[in-house]
Order: structure tokens, then sequence, then C-alpha cells
């Protein structure tokens, strides 16, 4: 596969069949995605793969807290609360593409909880990875994790896998943690969903907009 038909063919899914990825797949995805640049080669993230009955005990878990009504307190603030434009209407935008793929009202708050929920399914992909950091790090670091991030999901391309990145985890930190068996020094950062597209989905029909170059590019000292 060709470095841009990667880029290009890359998308946030939702939904993915129950096919189920090898060890050894994911272990070439991740033996190259290790590639990644880091600041001071510091390498700072740690990788945890969970599949089948392991899988399962969280996810079941994490049911069971919400059943309960139980919550956690989130690790981070996933967006400021005061997020400024042109990042909200941004956001706005590409949720509004979502509820509307899947027929949910804008006043139909029970409908958008119930596509959030699917974030703790992995959205049924049969593979979930949870990339944590030592909490001593610093900003640099998170661009670091970054790069790796898109390496994988890059990868997953290349094994005609797709993927969904999910700071929605940082709303359940204990009980990852737990089930992880962090120490006190470890935070996750994010979950990742990795599995095979279901192209009959409506909601992996979404395709969200970039800005043109001239919204966010300064060209400087061309002419
Ligand atoms: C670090 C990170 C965390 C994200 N967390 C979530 C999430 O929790 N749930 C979700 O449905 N999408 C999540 N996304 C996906 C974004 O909504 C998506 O990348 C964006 O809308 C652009 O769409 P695309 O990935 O299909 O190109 C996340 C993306 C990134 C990079």
């Amino acid at each position: 596969m060709q470095l841009v038909d990667a880029i290009r063919s890359r998308k946030s899914v939702r939904q993915f069949t129950d096919k189920p990825v090898s060890k050894e797949v994911i272990e070439e995805i991740l033996e190259m995605a290790k590639w990644a640049p880091s600041g001071g080669n510091l390498q700072p993230w740690t990788v945890h793969v969970l599949v089948g009955d392991d899988l399962k005990t969280l996810l079941e878990t994490i049911q069971d807290h919400m059943k309960a009504g139980r919550m956690e307190t989130p690790e981070y603030n996933v967006y400021p609360p005061d997020l400024k434009d042109p990042y909200r209407t941004r956001r706005r935008i590409v949720g509004q593409q979502l509820y509307d793929l899947i027929g949910v009202p804008r006043e139909d708050t029970a409908g958008k909880l119930r596509q959030l929920a699917k974030n703790y399914e992995f959205f049924g992909a049969p593979v979930g990875m949870f990339f944590v950091m030592d909490r001593q790090m610093e900003i640099g670091q998170f661009a670091d994790l970054g790069m790796f991030l898109q390496n994988i999901m890059l990868m997953a391309r290349e094994k005609g896998l797709q993927t969904c990145p999910q700071e929605a985890w940082a709303r359940w930190p204990n009980t990852v943690s737990k089930h992880l068996e962090l120490s006190d020094d470890e935070m996750m950062f994010c979950g990742l969903a990795l599995g095979y597209e279901d192209d009959a989905a409506k909601i992996n029909e979404l395709q969200s907009e970039r800005a043109s170059l001239s919204e966010f590019v300064t060209w400087r000292g061309f002419d």
C-alpha cells in the first residue's frame, strides 16, 4: 500500500466485525510503529493489548458500572471547557455529521449517550489497546505518543485493518488502571480499537472534513 493511500483511507471506524486479528499481525504493526520518532528517543509509551476473555472481563466491568450509574473522575479534560472557534465549530460539525448519519436528533440526549457508550465496547472490535505513559511526562512526550499512535493506525491500513483512537476511555481511569495493573506512576492516555471495518455499518460512512491550507498555513519568504 502506498503511504498516501494509507493516510487517506484511515478513518475512525465505529463499528467493527468480530473477525479476529492474530497476535502475529498485531506484533508486526507494533514492530513497525515503534520506529516513530520521540524527543531524546525516550519512546515514552507502554502498550497493553487486550483480546478474548481479558477484554471481555474489562468491558463487562464497565457495563456493570454504567448500569449501576457509577462514574469516575476523568483522568484529564479531553477538551478545554471553553473551547474557542474554529475548534468549537469543527467539533460541533463532526458530532452533528455523526449523529445525522445514525439518525440521532439533536435533542436526543439518551441516543447520544448510547453512542458514547459504544466506546466502552471498543465499537465491537476484537482488539482493544491502551496507551500508557509515566505521569512524569511533559507535553513533548504526548506529541511523541501521537506519532506512535499514527504509525499504528497507518500500519493497520497496510494489514487491511481499521482503528479508532479513543480518549473516551479517560472517563474510566480507576477501572482501567486496576484491570491493567498499572502503578500509581502510570496514566492511561487513550484506548484504540483495532479490527476489520464493518462495511455495512452506516456510522462508518462518516467522512470528516479538513480545513483548507489557507486556514492554518502561513507562508513566509516564498517570493
Ligand atoms: C487522540 C484521539 C482520541 C479520540 N477519541 C475518540 C473517542 O473517544 N471516541 C470516538 O468516537 N472518536 C475519537 N477520536 C476520533 C476523532 O473524532 C476523529 O479522529 C476525527 O473526528 C477525525 O475523523 P477521522 O479519524 O475519521 O479522520 C479520537 C481521535 C484522536 C486522535
